[in-house]
């Protein structure tokens, strides 16, 4: 059973500059909603109940986002807005559901993977990296059902273009299950073209065993110099771990760089 959600959101998010100097980028509007609020109904529509927040002293304002009872209480005794009540209403649906921990230093995904050991109670949880937002179909849903259909770790996927796969992590296909679904064998965290072993890339949404905690204790620095967790599960695929690639169906959002941005605030707006 996945009941738990983590979400890794101490990055700095350098590519959105100037953007980002002052304000979390998970925050920031895609058509009138925070980025993050989609990324929310993604888990909460999967049947996800807890949802760990890994944040940073400096990204404290993503915990007030959710924490602001007392200025919408106040406001609603004031005038009795149906708007703001329903917006506060929302709100509380998600701060119900949060944890927050902490991730002061940006090591890395893996770093951050790993400060939530303490909270995972299930044998398998969902990761998921909000800055790929994926519309129209349920990603993290489907990847829940192929986990139980498969037992398996699962982890999003797309087809990029040749000359972008240093951008992502690259994965080898071992054999094909069907049309949407891989067994890997291989996969390499931001290769160059020559080191590519295909164009098959990583999108952030992963379903992974709490197994992999004691292999991220022991993960050295990779590309870089940050941890991450592409490099623990090749060791964990190297151990004879079942990881199924999932080429999702949905429409993918690149919301983490700034031409990605804009063009996914154009691109909601249309759905
Ligand atoms: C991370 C992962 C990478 C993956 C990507 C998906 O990279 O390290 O393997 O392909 O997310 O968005 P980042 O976006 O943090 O550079």
């Amino acid at each position: 059973m996945i009941k738990q959600a983590i979400i890794p959101l101490a990055g700095l998010g350098t590519r959105l500059l100037p953007l980002t100097s002052v304000f979390a980028k998970e925050l920031l509007p895609i058509n009138g909603k925070p980025g993050i609020e989609y990324i929310l109904d993604e888990c909460i529509e999967a049947g996800i109940t807890e949802i760990i927040f890994i944040i940073s002293e400096k990204k404290k304002m993503i915990k007030r986002y959710f924490y602001n009872d007392n200025f919408y209480k106040s406001l609603i005794k004031k005038k009795k807005d149906p708007r703001i009540i329903e917006e506060y209403k929302k709100i509380l649906k998600y701060k119900k559901k949060i944890k927050f921990v902490y991730q002061n230093k940006p090591l890395g995904t893996g770093d951050a993977v790993l400060k939530t050991r303490k909270f995972i109670k299930n044998s398998y949880f969902l990761m998921l990296l909000p800055d790929d937002l994926i519309m129209k179909k349920n990603c993290s849903k489907e990847m829940i059902r192929l986990h139980k259909k498969y037992k398996a770790s699962v982890m999003a996927s797309m087809t990029v273009k040749k000359n972008n796969v240093n951008r992502w992590g690259i994965y080898s296909v071992a054999s094909k299950l069907d049309n949407r679904n891989f067994v890997i064998s291989n996969v390499i965290e931001k290769p160059s073209v020559k080191e590519a072993p295909s164009n098959n890339a990583v999108i952030g949404r992963y379903i992974l065993s709490k197994d992999i905690f004691k292999i991220l204790k022991k993960q050295k620095k990779g590309k870089g110099g940050e941890i991450h967790i592409t490099d623990s599960i090749k060791t964990m695929i190297d151990n004879k771990s079942l990881f199924i690639g999932h080429k999702f169906s949905g429409k993918y959002l690149d919301c983490g760089s700034m031409k990605g941005y804009i063009k996914s605030t154009l691109e909601i707006a249309k759905l």
